[in-house]
């Protein structure tokens, strides 16, 4: 069976563009595959978080993931520091990963840019440890947004270059999750721009109460009406549609559509409240999970730890192959 693996930095809480976007894939990938979902805290060291932050963001994540369906008995769920065998991995790609290589990467670049005070020796192995993430699993695919393809492009090439320096035929070159096949879908943001996210605060999490997803809703971004009839909608009207039709059913997309296409004004206010209305149905029973599994600490517990086991097991196996290819295992 082919095997899955995407990591999962641990900053801040899951908003609707996260949930139909990933996540709905990860449930999907889970009955599918044999799928590894891990959280990268070794990678969110490179900005130097505070301990406390770092530890209730793992904790965060973790419960917002399993909230939202991601299955520990169908997936191996775990947390990337309870993991050695990838830190060694890491270390034995270090050795075949060039600076020139390193230093090209537009991630390190961008971030060294943003941050010219803290440009560590982490941040410019960042891809390393994510090669190594892939690779100690020999994962075939990762699913990966746009900014994450160099990277992936990278780990083939470390791949590449390790079966070709010990003449074996042993890392898969792991493959990028067609994004056609994915049927990602993108949810815009509700101030008029293409994409929700954290970083243009114009979001709506998952743990966000009913009181505050209506008061962002009715802050959307609208006009006066169409201007006759049927004419294009502006981008702003159309990303509340867009919503609209992931949260609803078609029948409320239809009446609102005609409304837009009879040029009909003063309907804007209903469209809010019922957009406001099933999101809040969709996002509800999520954050009420999401609340339980944060108030078990033990359950959470069971989790990481049965997580750490399944992929320890794997990850061992890896690890004792590749000692022997390299030539480090003891007489
Ligand atoms: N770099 C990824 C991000 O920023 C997180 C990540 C770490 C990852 N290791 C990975 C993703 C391995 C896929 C596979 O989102």
């Amino acid at each position: 069976m082919d095997i899955v693996l995407s990591g999962i930095r641990p900053t801040g809480n899951l908003h609707l563009g996260n949930y139909f976007g990933a996540m709905v894939n990860f449930l999907k990938m889970q009955e599918t595959y044999k799928c590894f979902f891990f959280i990268a805290d070794w990678h969110a060291l490179t900005t130097h978080p505070d301990p406390k932050a770092l530890n209730a963001n793992v904790k965060n994540v973790l419960a917002e993931y399993l909230a939202c369906g991601l299955d520990p008995e169908k997936s191996t769920l775990y947390v990337q520091s309870d993991v050695p065998e990838i830190a060694e991995l890491y270390l034995l790609l270090n050795m075949q990963a060039y600076l020139g290589e390193l230093e090209k990467t537009v991630s390190f670049k961008e971030k060294a840019r943003q941050n010219p005070n803290n440009v560590n020796a982490g941040l410019l192995t960042y891809p390393v440890l994510q090669a190594a993430d892939i690779l100690i699993h020999n994962a075939d695919y990762v699913p990966v947004g746009k900014d994450q393809e160099q990277h992936l492009e990278m780990t083939r090439n470390f791949a590449k270059r390790f079966n070709h320096r010990y003449g074996v035929d042993y890392f898969k070159e792991p493959k990028a999750f067609a994004s056609d096949s994915q049927q990602m879908i993108k949810i815009p943001g509700l101030d008029g721009s293409g994409k929700m996210g954290k970083s243009e605060g114009n979001c709506i999490y998952l743990t966000d109460e009913p009181k505050a997803i209506e008061k962002k809703v009715k802050g959307a971004l609208t006009d006066n009406g169409p201007e006759g009839e049927n004419t294009s909608k502006p981008e702003y009207i159309e990303n509340l549609f867009t919503i609209l039709k992931v949260v609803s059913t078609p029948e409320m997309v239809t009446h609102y559509d005609n409304l837009w296409n009879a040029g009909e004004q003063r309907w804007y206010g209903n469209l809010k409240k019922q957009l406001a209305e099933d999101i809040i149905k969709t996002t509800a029973p999520i954050r009420e999970r999401i609340n339980d599994i944060k108030n078990n600490d033990d359950y959470l517990n069971e989790v990481i730890k049965k997580g750490a086991e399944k992929a320890r097991e794997s990850a061992a196996k890896t690890i004792r192959e590749v000692r022997e290819i390299i030539g480090l295992t003891k007489l």
